[in-house]
């Protein structure tokens, strides 16, 4: 069977990460995605540094444009970050030359989103980006295929790693705010400028790509009132403690008499409610809607390997639904070659 080829523009916490679990995981992919997976083409902005990662068999490119204008490639996908510049240009290149596309970039989704799904649609390929809404939690899918025929009436959150790793530390180990900012940035969780992180503009972006799908409106940021927890002390946390509630950045986007109501801001949650639980860098989404009632969804929010596990998920979507892949197993393992157990004692 061919492979699905696959290029990736952006090598850092992400895209680091996704090469490497592709490359360890080759044949057990190959079996679930009914065609094995192959990286053919990269690019990021230093060819010379050692990324601990093997590219010998995967064609260097310059630029992410040149990338998806020239590469040999089924998938292009785009692990570089920002609204603007290489990022957009490269995913709208894709798109039109017929590429399928993955992207874990929600700035660019909540700038440009309905402009790229127009293009999707009109050029026939799958735009996926399960990564771009709370890390690894399969949010999106819920609210694109599980959900369908509901009535969504509120969705509401957890949804920035960063955030809620510093609101936990400075609560539990009485660190500074930024210390913690710095170790979420070391391990990878922050975004490229973390003001996007701490000011809430990347939760609204999130929030703004949720609502779309779960009301059917525009993608609009710029209709949520937002604020971010820059000014939240530990006195704030303390004070709040003492009443019986903790604080987490919430995003909720729920329908009014008067139309969809979109807010980012701190919230203080009664301690004993599930959503208060919530510590580190664990996301929580919640959806209530008409048939199923109210769904939670709680998981690693962010970091190169919960992210990629997200990537690789809508890579794997694409190549089952390729022509070319071969009948994928039902219960993704070929059912005539199925572990046995060892029975507990
Ligand atoms: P990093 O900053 O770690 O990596 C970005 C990568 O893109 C780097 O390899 C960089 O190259 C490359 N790059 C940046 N600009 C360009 C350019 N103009 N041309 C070519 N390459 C470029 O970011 P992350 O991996 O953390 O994030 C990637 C994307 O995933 C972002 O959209 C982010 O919002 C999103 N995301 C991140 C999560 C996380 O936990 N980190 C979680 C969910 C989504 P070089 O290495 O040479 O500098
Ligand atoms: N900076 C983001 C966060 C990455 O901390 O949640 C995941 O989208």
């Amino acid at each position: 069977t061919d492979a699905l080829k696959v290029g990736i523009a952006g090598l850092g916490t992400v895209g680091a990460s996704l090469v490497r679990i592709i490359h360890s995981r080759a044949n057990e992919l190959a079996i679930t995605c009914g065609r094995p997976i192959e990286i053919t083409a990269v690019t990021a902005r230093d060819k010379s540094r050692d990324r601990g990662i093997d590219l010998s068999r995967a064609a260097w490119f310059d630029t992410a444009e040149a990338l998806a204008a020239e590469a040999d490639i089924d998938v292009f996908v785009e692990l570089m970050g920002g609204a603007e510049g290489s990022a957009a240009r490269s995913v709208e290149a894709a798109l039109q030359r017929g590429l399928h596309v993955v992207t874990a970039n929600k700035a660019l989704l909540a700038a440009s989103g309905v402009k790229l799904a127009r293009i999707a649609e009109e050029k026939s390929v799958l735009l996926n980006f399960e990564a771009a809404v709370a890390g690894g939690i399969p949010v999106i899918k819920a609210l694109r295929e599980s959900l369908t025929g509901n009535t969504v009436s509120r969705v509401y959150g957890i949804m920035n790693g960063t955030c809620n790793y510093i609101l936990t530390r400075m609560e539990k180990e009485g660190l500074s705010f930024a210390d913690c900012l710095a170790e979420a940035q070391r391990l990878g969780y922050a975004e490229a400028d973390p003001s996007f992180d701490i000011e809430g503009n990347d939760t609204a972006h999130k929030l703004s790509i949720l609502t779309t799908l779960a009301f059917g409106t525009e993608i609009a940021p710029d209709e949520i009132y937002l604020e971010g927890i820059s000014n939240i002390t530990i006195e704030d946390i303390h004070a709040a403690a003492d009443l019986g509630y903790r604080i987490k950045l919430l995003g909720v986007a729920q329908r009014t008499e008067t139309g969809i109501e979109q807010r980012v801001h701190p919230t203080m949650v009664p301690r004993d409610s599930v959503i208060a639980q919530v510590d580190g860098v664990t996301n929580a989404v919640a959806v209530e809607s008409d048939i199923l009632g109210e769904l939670l969804m709680v998981g690693p929010g962010a970091g190169g390997d919960a992210t990629a596990s997200a990537v690789l998920g809508d890579i794997a979507d694409i190549a089952k639904s390729s022509p070319g892949a071969q009948r994928v197993p039902v219960l993704g393992t070929p059912a005539a070659s199925l572990a046995p157990y060892r029975r507990a004692q």
